[in-house]
């Protein structure tokens, strides 16, 4: 044992105790809450993605004369290809919910605030990818909702002024669906909005490390010094369990409601109904309400406003009476959200 830690310690100039340190940031009580340590599960989700996508790849063929048959192949004849992609599919539903419930939870205890600015920057940065991941992975089957779901994204890329032509350009590989499009959404799914996620989150977690979570006090910890746990091997324990957790409710999930393929994608033929994916359903809905060029700047605006957020509510809280803006403007955030989703749903139009 002392031969391989000496062979070890050479190639690897770290000690044991400075590993420790490293790798043992005390945690604040609180994260003991899932609520508050809601951050790992998109991490988990994340790795599974990976693992089952990598191997969906395996067969996965992307072009529109493939496409098609080769998911089904993957759904009825590869071993378990059925199970490997409903949990893909069902991974990747959790997965946009708990980045989306993440966010909810830093933004309501104001976990955003001066100095973790530029971690908010990088979790927008996340949220878009992992909405674009959604986008261009729902597209890949090639069947009649996810073709006409492409086509009407690239038109309403279109609308963006200025350089709406370019945007549609770069997302369909061409002016308009064609031989190569599916080829750059399976590029853009399987390997550069990934590689992008890996390194943001690289990024995220050390600024994490680097400032430690924010602290907050409860009834049941007033008084006294902040109780904190080592993350190794407390925390840790409590991530795998969740993630034990997590498997089996997607397990379940995948059995229970597996992933179904509908009508192959026909471009002479637009379906009666085309609707997005459900975290899609708040933009589709705004677009059908404001239309055109409006709805795309309000969104932008949105958006923009949504990225800036820390400086403006600091501003607010400098300049201002209204120190609790915040919370004011998520509650009709999550309403408008919701509504507008609830609505694209009830929605045969
Ligand atoms: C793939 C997506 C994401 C992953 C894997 C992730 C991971 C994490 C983890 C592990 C933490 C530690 C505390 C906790 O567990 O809550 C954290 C904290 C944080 N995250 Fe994320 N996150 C993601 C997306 C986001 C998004 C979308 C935002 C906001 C726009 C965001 C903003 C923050 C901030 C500001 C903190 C510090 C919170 C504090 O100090 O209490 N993250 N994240």
């Amino acid at each position: 044992m002392n031969a391989v830690s000496r062979w070890v310690g050479e190639r690897l100039p770290v000690t044991g105790r400075q590993f420790k340190e490293l790798t043992n940031e005390p945690v604040p009580y609180h994260l003991k809450r899932w609520w508050f340590a809601l951050g790992g599960t998109p991490a988990y989700l994340f790795i599974v993605q990976i693992f089952t996508g990598i191997l969906l790849a395996f067969y996965y063929e992307a072009s529109p004369a493939t496409a098609y048959r080769s998911v089904e192949y993957i759904t009825n004849e590869v071993a378990f290809g059925w199970f490997i992609r409903s949990v893909h599919k069902w991974a990747a539903t959790l997965m946009i919910a708990a980045v989306i419930l993440h966010q909810i939870r830093v933004f309501f205890t104001g976990a955003y605030r001066r100095p973790r600015e530029i971690n908010w920057f990088i979790g927008m940065c996340l949220l878009m990818c992992t909405l674009m991941t959604g986008f261009t992975g729902y597209s890949l089957v090639f069947e009649q909702l996810s073709f006409w779901g492409a086509t009407v994204g690239a038109n309403i890329a279109d609308t963006t002024p200025l350089i709406g032509p370019f945007l549609k350009n770069m997302m369909l590989a061409g002016p308009d669906y064609n031989e190569a499009t599916l080829s750059r959404f399976f590029i853009l799914h399987a390997a550069v909005l990934p590689v992008t996620m890996v390194m943001l989150i690289a990024v995220h977690i050390t600024v994490i490390r680097l400032q430690g979570v924010t602290e907050f006090r409860f009834k049941d910890e007033e008084g006294g010094t902040p109780k904190t746990f080592n993350f190794f091997p407390d925390h840790l324990y409590t991530e795998l369990i969740i993630g034990l957790i997590l498997m089996i409710l997607l397990s379940a999930l995948a059995t229970i409601f597996p992933a179904t393929m509908g009508p192959q994608a026909n471009p002479l033929q637009t379906p009666e109904v085309i609707k997005p994916e459900w975290f899609f359903y708040v933009a589709f809905r705004w677009l059908k309400l404001f239309g055109g060029t409006f709805a795309i700047l309000s969104m932008g605006f949105i958006i923009f406003t949504m990225f800036t957020w820390p400086f403006i509510d600091s501003w607010l809280r400098k300049h201002t009476k209204f120190q609790e803006a915040s919370v004011w403007v998520g509650v009709a955030g999550a309403l408008a959200v919701i509504s507008l989703t609830v609505w694209e749903a009830v929605a045969r139009h």
